[in-house]
């Protein structure tokens, strides 16, 4: 992967651009000190940045992963036949393999694939077609889901939002964030609580950063003060969204989403999900079988590069939890609201 660096200040919602046969990613690892693109190449290289989360947020994931399979359409372009197929599922299960949690990279590779079908030889330029609708229908979903979701804001508020939800994790605009954006445009925020989001710091780092942009009043908080926040001040909803929701409703987010969500309904606070549908996954039953991504103790134990953890302290570092369905008032995706999430209303969204 080859550093890029920019011209103009970078901007969240350009986070994936093709660019003369390559990708390019905004490099969340080191936003907002430093703005620069890292060049992407081949499926490996797509692979390699979103298990190290260049790339990340699920909807982001799926739409990096889209464009991975075209890279390796086209890296392998001049092999024969049969050495080009085997080189192709190598990459695409090495794409498969980047990160587990998020569904949309599933979803994405199964969206590709399906081109693929009777198809003599690997369709470079339709699988490019294809990730770019891909890219475009996230855009437009996360358009819908702001709408939809500032409708359910009856009065200004005060809101919670955790991890970074925003352009930099979806195509353009984001599910929570999106929200939060159009809502404010619609003067139904009046200011926004984000949590930093140890230990990654996708709040403190990727969130703040977009609010900033957007000019919208915000705060950040520790992780740990968010009950005290909902127990101190006027705060109308938790808004976050989601890496994988299982058919009864439970739901994968970032790490700390449970937490939150058990302290909101102690506090009588709404709490809002906002997915696209390429992020429900029907296949599971309950939020007991989606697997949960558990990364490297230094990210714990290190901060900003520095150590803080005790020299030889152990870390547990799962870096998603599963909210229970119950604990959701709201689930928002593109193609409408579903209010108490249960089995039935969520497999009637799809149908
Ligand atoms: O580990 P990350 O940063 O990829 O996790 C991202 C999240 O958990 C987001 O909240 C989720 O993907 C929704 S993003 C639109």
């Amino acid at each position: 992967m080859e550093v890029v660096s920019l011209s103009a200040p970078a901007h969240p919602d350009q986070a994936i651009r093709w660019v003369e046969s390559a990708v390019l990613l905004l490099d969340q690892r080191v936003l907002p000190r430093v703005e620069r693109y890292v060049r992407c190449c081949t499926a490996s290289d797509m692979a390699d940045a979103i298990r190290a989360m260049v790339v990340r947020g699920a909807p982001a994931i799926g739409i990096a992963a889209a464009y991975g399979v075209v890279l390796a359409a086209l890296q392998h372009a001049n092999k024969t036949p049969a050495e080009r197929q085997r080189a192709f599922d190598r990459d695409m299960a090495i794409l498969a393999a980047s990160r587990p949690t998020a569904v949309n990279l599933f979803w994405a590779l199964r969206r590709m694939q399906a081109l693929l079908a009777n198809q003599p030889n690997i369709p470079a330029e339709a699988l490019l077609a294809e990730a770019k609708h891909i890219h475009q229908e996230d855009i437009i979903a996360n358009r819908l889901m702001g709408e939809l979701g500032a409708a359910c804001i009856a009065a200004p508020t005060a809101v919670i939002t955790h991890c970074n939800t925003g352009g930099l994790a979806t195509g353009g605009h984001g599910t929570a964030l999106g929200v939060i954006r159009t809502a404010f445009q619609r003067g139904k925020i009046t200011h926004v609580y984000a949590d930093e989001t140890r230990p990654w710091l996708q709040g403190s780092r990727l969130t703040a950063w977009e609010l900033l942009k957007e000019s919208i009043p915000s705060s950040l908080m520790v992780d740990g003060a968010a009950a005290a926040r909902m127990r101190t001040s006027e705060i109308g909803w938790v808004i976050v969204g989601a890496d994988r929701i299982a058919a009864n409703g439970d739901v994968a987010n970032k790490i700390g989403t449970y937490q939150l969500a058990v302290a909101a309904r102690y506090h009588g606070v709404k709490f809002m999900v906002v997915a696209p549908t390429s992020t429900l996954d029907l296949s599971i039953a309950s939020g007991a079988d989606i697997p949960i991504e558990t990364r490297a103790a230094e990210e714990v134990l290190l901060c900003g590069g520095t150590a803080v953890g005790a020299p030889g302290a152990d870390a547990w570092n799962p870096v998603f939890d599963v909210t229970p369905a119950e604990l959701i008032d709201v689930l928002v995706t593109e193609r409408g609201v579903v209010r108490n999430p249960a089995d039935k209303s969520i497999r009637a969204i799809l149908s």
